[in-house]
């Protein structure tokens, strides 16, 4: 465990609601472990973790692979004494008001017994449709508030999607509006905190050379693609309720895009410039063929989906292909689309960027590769070795683990969002406008989906397919 330096961050109680769900086990609990080992956390920190049923700490630990992002995947003995030291867990009801004492009792305890008052973030690692109840109760019983108001920061960790569509989602945030400013806000997506994500905006703004050639004079097309081998794992409920679109398209795509297109503000580091681009852009996105929905779109799912979910009827898309346009100048012309899947061949996340070609030449092809392999590879044509003139296509190729050979590994993007969400820095979370502009771009295609989900609309794919080849 690193102890040489103190992190600085303010003395801080996390309290994880859904600590035995999915989620956390996967992904926060592990983050935890590995920032903790690295010495990054506050020095003063207590967790708690809230479930519905009675679960006591070495059962919970037994049940998760928390130490899956160290190497071996082979846990410390001190670490995990430590980890366990920190970590407290509370039976609670979530919707349910009369619970909620036991919760603030427990904050009050440790900080009394700390003689100061503690940061407090309430992370939501709930289904979507609980969200509201907690932030509700939250503020009714006074824990919207650090125990000296407006000296200790309290903050809310919510993991998308938020809403379920347009209307949802105005709903939610004028609801929490009445609890939660929106400074306490941190909306997860955490695919805007994984490692080459955070270089997009780097490369674009380091390099001349691609600065200059970055609009629809030279660009064509720009793809983006998150597609993944697994299935929905075992969140029926909420897969069902959430499918493609909403879970993967209106969020991490949608970031995405806006990442490869917005114009880059100059100065980075302010954070109000960066969501003002933003936003300035989500709202110049528009679907390519307004007039004709089912153009823009393909809706797949995976064959064995049906009978997962012990529901015959189901048309809850689990691929979806969406066709984009941007309405300014700069993109004018230019091709957007947004493709992700589940129960595909393999698992890849990629930004291609196809540059224009003439008759003479085949065209190049930019391409950021989010996972994996991380790195970013540029498609040339070149000279094939030889006395004759033969022209053939080359990469060009950055990656990660031959650049920085001695690089341990990237932080894990939860690993970020947790250490932002500690500092407050709110570069990465999207604000109430962004989401908003987001459900705006989407809402179409949900509205005309629910009107046309026939067998015949929807392609049933085998699993495990090649994704090229659903059409
Ligand atoms: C989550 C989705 O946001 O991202 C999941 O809810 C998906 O359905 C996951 O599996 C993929 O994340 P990653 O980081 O493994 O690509």
């Amino acid at each position: 465990m690193d102890n040489s330096n103190s992190t600085n961050l303010d003395p801080t109680i996390i309290v994880i609601f859904g600590v035995t769900g999915d989620l956390a086990k996967r992904k926060i609990l592990p983050a935890i472990y590995h920032l903790l080992k690295d010495g990054l956390l506050p020095d003063k920190l207590k967790i708690i973790g809230t479930s519905r049923t009675k679960i006591t700490l070495n059962r919970l630990i037994t049940d998760l692979e928390l130490c899956v992002l160290e190497q071996n995947k082979v846990c410390d003995s001190l670490v995990l004494a430590k980890f366990k030291s920190i970590l407290e867990l509370i039976q609670l009801n979530p919707q349910n008001p009369k619970d909620f004492p036991i919760l603030n009792t427990k904050l009050s305890q440790i900080e009394e017994a700390n003689k100061i008052c503690f940061n407090r973030l309430f992370y939501l690692a709930v289904p979507p449709d609980v969200v509201e109840d907690i932030i509700k109760i939250l503020g009714l019983s006074g824990l919207n508030r650090s125990c000296i108001h407006n000296k200790a920061k309290t903050r809310l960790l919510i993991e998308k999607p938020f809403g379920n569509d347009l209307n949802s989602a105005k709903r939610l945030i004028s609801n929490i509006s009445h609890f939660f400013k929106e400074d306490q806000l941190f909306r997860i997506d955490h695919y805007l905190a994984k490692e080459m994500a955070q270089n997009i905006i780097t490369f674009r703004k380091y390099n001349p050379i691609f600065n200059q050639i970055w609009d629809s004079e030279l660009i064509k097309s720009v793809k983006i693609k998150v597609y993944e081998n697994i299935g929905i794992e075992k969140r029926i409920n909420f897969y069902e309720n959430t499918g493609a679109l909403r879970d993967i398209l209106q969020s991490h795509l949608l970031a995405l895009l806006t990442l490869v297109t917005f114009d880059i503000p100059k100065n980075i580091s302010d954070i109000n410039s960066l969501h003002k681009s933003k936003l300035k852009l989500l709202k110049k996105v528009k679907l390519k063929d307004s007039k004709n929905i089912a153009n823009n779109l393909i809706v797949g799912q995976y064959k064995s989906y049906r009978r997962e979910i012990k529901n015959k009827n189901s048309f809850t898309e689990t691929f979806v292909s969406l066709s984009l346009k941007i309405d300014n100048l700069k993109w004018n012309g230019v091709n957007f689309i947004l493709v992700t899947g589940k129960n595909l061949k393999y698992k890849k996340t990629k930004i291609e960027i196809t540059f224009r070609a003439n008759k003479q030449m085949a065209e190049n092809k930019l391409t950021f590769r989010l996972q994996p392999n991380e790195g970013i590879d540029l498609k040339l044509n070149l000279k094939k070795p030889g006395l004759d003139n033969q022209i053939t296509k080359t990469n060009m190729d950055f990656s990660y683990k031959n650049s920085f050979p001695s690089d341990p590994g990237h932080p894990d993007a939860y690993e970020r969002v947790l250490i932002d969400s500690l500092k407050g820095d709110l570069s990465l979370f999207p604000t109430n406008d962004e989401i908003i502009e987001s459900w705006k771009i989407i809402q179409p295609i949900l509205t005309s989906w629910n009107k046309s989900q026939t067998n015949k609309n929807l392609i049933i794919y085998n699993d495990q397919i090649n994704p090229n080849l659903i059409k």
